[in-house]
């Protein structure tokens, strides 16, 4: 079942009815300023970091579940009825309703009693606010005298604080307003220098900034007492919970249309010069009046609205495919790298599921999520990865997250997984790859962010490698710290205390726990290594003889991978604290995980046909349907030596469901071993828009993809969580774009290497490349069953092999590619 549809042209997805399964989300904002919507206009903002700079307060887990957001009301003078054109807070039966989530705007439609509303919500390029766009009109045969109420609740700027802080909150808040605008400024007083504004296009019939008033008491957001009697309070804030409505009146002819502006902004003063007049404690509005005068514009917001089109046509330029499938374009070419741009963004702070207090930017997951966005913004990849390596320790080793508005690395979801270095390392090739910026590798770089521990940042990767080469266990493989990849293997925790934290609770110390998986990603990681030293001016940073030294620790890690990390059918997930097989068949639960068998075939593991057997054993023992799950069986009982894995219930999360970042190393690993048809077959069991048509299973928005779905094991098979914020989005790009589809950045040129399903006869592709476009055009020489690139023929002159050799800047290049069989057609 469906509850909506993709409008590709418009490169919007268009729900038809507001009570989706979940929170169908959008993103607004693309810089500084960001929120969150969901389709009946809930969810909040903030300024850069969602827990410290919160502007409007969301309740987590709410029932509703989602009930609190950028709420407006309509009232109609006649018969004093009232409700919300964005179906939520009132849930009145609408007579149409439509929301269309676009990229970084959202609409929402309806019509109540012959009133037609449009509301627009979006954040403008270059600032720091958000414009909703009201637009109302009469349908009826007669005239209308209606009444605009908005509403929005302030928050008191740190979120956790403003969640739990009451003896204090309750008594701090302040407000000012002038003419259509709502000033909040809590604390302002004192030590912050920034405040929110919540302005109108019209002049107002009264206006509310106290909660209670508005609402009225034991009243919730579905019958607020202003509303209802369809005059403001006009109160003003002294402490309690400080809030926002506008009062506008409209008298509308039939047929008659309005629009109402109304703009919700973020502003900071110098510390100098925060008050107006000096020595009063009314906030000075000098520099932010001209900015709201601006924005309360039609003309404004429409140019607003085209330059976000312009920067998506922009970001979306850099590849475009057209292929034999509808669902594999609409998510390269739009919803994809939509939810990359927004992963980079935002990391794993703020969604449906993250509630913005508890995590920041990971060093892991924001070197993962550049993957997947390095070709849009590169510039911005580039600050990012210094921000991450900025807070690499001495040792090579990771803090496991940092604070996006100070920039410093923390502890408090725990460090020392072994793994994390590594990541960072994929990250900087990919991103040296697309620009062929070799200078970052100069650039001095601190550790720890310690003012004179500065070294090039060349010396970072260096550091990653030799972090896993320090920490070897007594297979040879490499130990695996606190977790690896899989945040919830916490070999060396055993926790028996309730509610203890997996992630940062002390770990038993002599541990000789092991990661397979760390293996593999060493064996990649040691490659890349490789190969960037042997790229154009490696000599320059790298010491003669690196290259070869980081060859010969990825044949020997591979090496160790054969002797102990082999099972038979597989790959082991790892060695446990006493040395006992991890994800083997020895084991009763958990003999067979995912992570290893796509990485280590990505790592070059298993060219001596075990690969093949261990992608065979995915098939046969992971594949479901609904994806590949983590894996099998999931664990029916805790286990005190395996940690957080086993607490969750079985087809759940890392136990057993299917974690939709892992899937495309298989799909990967089947590119490697030429089976275009098993790569794009996983491809398309997890691709959302491929699922959408049992959305009633799925839950989850059709157009991003989500951390986990349930596995076969959990008694909701097939149903998603934790949408949106997910290595999922920057892996399963990755996966489609550059394994699949094969157009893949390299040092010297572009390659163009696809393994396709054997039933396409090729594709077409537009790719922007350091500077130049390609227009590539796949074509297969005969049908056979599994073929490669042969020879490309570019700008008409025949070159053997699949790497288009560098073009100028600004050149258009014409690229065909021949795949040819390969093995038994
Ligand atoms: C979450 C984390 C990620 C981790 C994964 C598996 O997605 O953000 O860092 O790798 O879970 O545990
Ligand atoms: C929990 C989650 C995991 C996540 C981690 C982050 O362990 O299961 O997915 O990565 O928390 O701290």
């Amino acid at each position: 079942m469906r509850y909506g549809r993709f409008d590709d042209a418009r490169r919007e997805y268009v729900i038809e009815q507001p009570a989706t399964p979940t929170p169908w989300v959008n993103y607004l904002g693309t810089e500084d300023y960001f929120g969150i919507i969901s389709n009946t206009a809930g969810g909040y903002s903030f300024y850069r970091d969602a827990r410290l700079r919160r502007l409007t307060r969301y309740r987590y887990n709410n029932a509703p579940f989602d009930l609190g957001g950028r709420y407006m009301y309509l009232r109609d003078g006649s018969n004093g009825e009232f409700w919300s054109p964005t179906w939520q807070p009132t849930q009145t039966d609408l007579e149409a309703y439509e929301c269309r989530h676009g990229l970084s705007y959202t609409v929402i439609s309806s019509r109540h009693q012959g009133i037609s509303a449009e509301a627009l919500y979006f954040v403008p390029l270059g600032t720091s606010l958000e414009v909703w766009r009201l637009r109302v009109r009469n349908g009826r045969p007669v005239p209308a005298q209606l009444s605009v109420f908005s509403s929005v609740e302030f928050c008191l700027w740190d979120a956790q604080d403003d969640a739990t802080n009451f003896q204090r909150n309750f008594n701090i808040a302040e407000v000012e307003v002038e003419g259509s605008v709502i000033y909040h400024k809590t604390e302002y007083r004192e030590r912050r220098n920034h405040f929110a504004y919540f302005a109108c296009s019209m002049p107002l019939a009264g206006f509310d900034t106290q909660r209670e008033a508005f609402l009225g008491p034991y009243r919730g957001w579905d019958r607020p007492t202003v509303v209802e009697r369809g005059e403001s309070a006009n109160s003003i804030a002294h402490g309690w919970a400080p809030h926002g409505s506008h009062h506008v009146r409209l008298a509308l002819a039939p047929g008659e249309s309005a629009e109402v502006i109304f703009v919700l902004g973020y502003a900071e003063n110098s510390k100098d010069d925060k008050f107006d007049p000096a020595g009063s404690q009314t906030i000075n509005k000098r520099a932010v009046r001209p900015v709201i005068e601006h924005w309360l514009k039609p003309a404004s917001v429409e140019e607003g609205l085209q330059g976000l089109r312009e920067y998506w046509d922009r970001m979306l330029g850099k590849l475009a495919v057209s292929t034999p499938d509808a669902d594999t374009d609409r998510m390269v070419n739009i919803w994809n790298a939509y939810q990359c741009m927004v992963t980079f963004n935002l990391s794993r702070s703020a969604s449906f599921y993250e509630s913005g207090i508890g995590r920041g930017m990971g060093f892991r997951d924001s070197s993962q999520d550049l993957l997947g966005f390095v070709h849009m913004v590169p510039e911005r990849a580039r600050e990012r990865m210094v921000d991450i390596a900025s807070t690499q320790l001495p040792s090579g080793g990771a803090y496991h997250q940092y604070q996006p508005l100070t920039k410093r690395g923390n502890d408090e979801i725990g460090s020392g997984f072994n793994d994390d270095p590594l990541w960072l390392v994929l990250a900087v090739t990919a991103y040296v790859k697309e620009t062929g910026d070799y200078s970052v590798l100069h650039e001095q770089v601190p550790y720890d962010n310690v003012a004179g521990s500065e070294a090039p940042f060349y010396d970072h990767l260096r550091r990653s490698v030799n972090y896993t080469l320090e920490r070897l266990g007594p297979h040879g493989l490499p130990l695996i710290g606190r977790a690896d990849w899989n945040d919830c293997l916490n070999l060396n925790c055993f926790s028996d205390t309730p509610g203890e934290s997996f992630q940062v609770t002390e770990n038993r110390s002599g541990s000789s726990a092991e990661s397979v998986f760390i293996a593999g990603l060493f064996a990649l990681v040691a490659g890349e290594m490789a190969a960037l030293v042997e790229s154009e001016g490696g000599s320059s940073w790298a010491a003669p003889g690196e290259a070869e030294r980081y060859r010969e620790a990825a044949t020997s890690m591979r090496a160790a991978v054969a002797e102990h990390g082999w099972d038979g059918r597989w790959f082991r997930r790892a060695y446990d604290f006493f040395g006992e097989p991890v994800g083997s068949s020895a084991n009763d639960e958990g003999q067979i995980f995912v992570e290893p068998q796509g990485m280590c075939v990505m790592g070059g593991a298993g060219a001596d046909g075990r690969a093949r057997q261990a992608l065979d054993s995915v098939r046969a023992k992971l594949a479901t349907p609904h994806g590949i799950v983590l894996n099998q069986p999931s664990y029916t009982r805790y286990q005190l030596e395996l940690g957080e894995i086993s607490s969750y219930p079985p087809g759940y999360k890392e136990n057993g469901s299917v974690f939709c970042h892992t899937n495309p190393w298989v799909m990967i690993a089947e590119t490697v071993v030429d089976d275009g048809d098993a790569a794009f077959d996983y491809y398309k069991r997890i691709n959302p828009s491929a699922r959408e048509a049992i959305s009633e299973v799925h839950r989850a928005e059709p157009y991003v993809y989500a951390q986990t779905i349930a596995g076969p094991d959990g008694a909701t098979f097939g149903e998603a969580k934790n949408s949106w914020l997910t290595g999922a989005a920057a892996w399963n790009f990755v996966a489609i774009s550059q394994w699949i589809l094969g157009i893949r950045p390299d040092h010297a040129g572009l390659q163009v290497d696809p393994v396709l399903p054997a039933a396409w006869d090729g594709f077409d592709a537009v790719r922007v490349f350091r500077g130049a476009t390609y227009r590539i055009k796949v074509c297969k020489v005969a049908g056979g069953q599994k073929s490669r690139v042969g020879y490309l023929v570019v700008d008409g002159k025949r070159v053997d092999g699949n790497l288009v050799p560098l073009a100028p800047e600004g050149a258009t290049v014409i690229v065909e590619a021949f795949s040819t069989p390969v093995g038994p057609a």
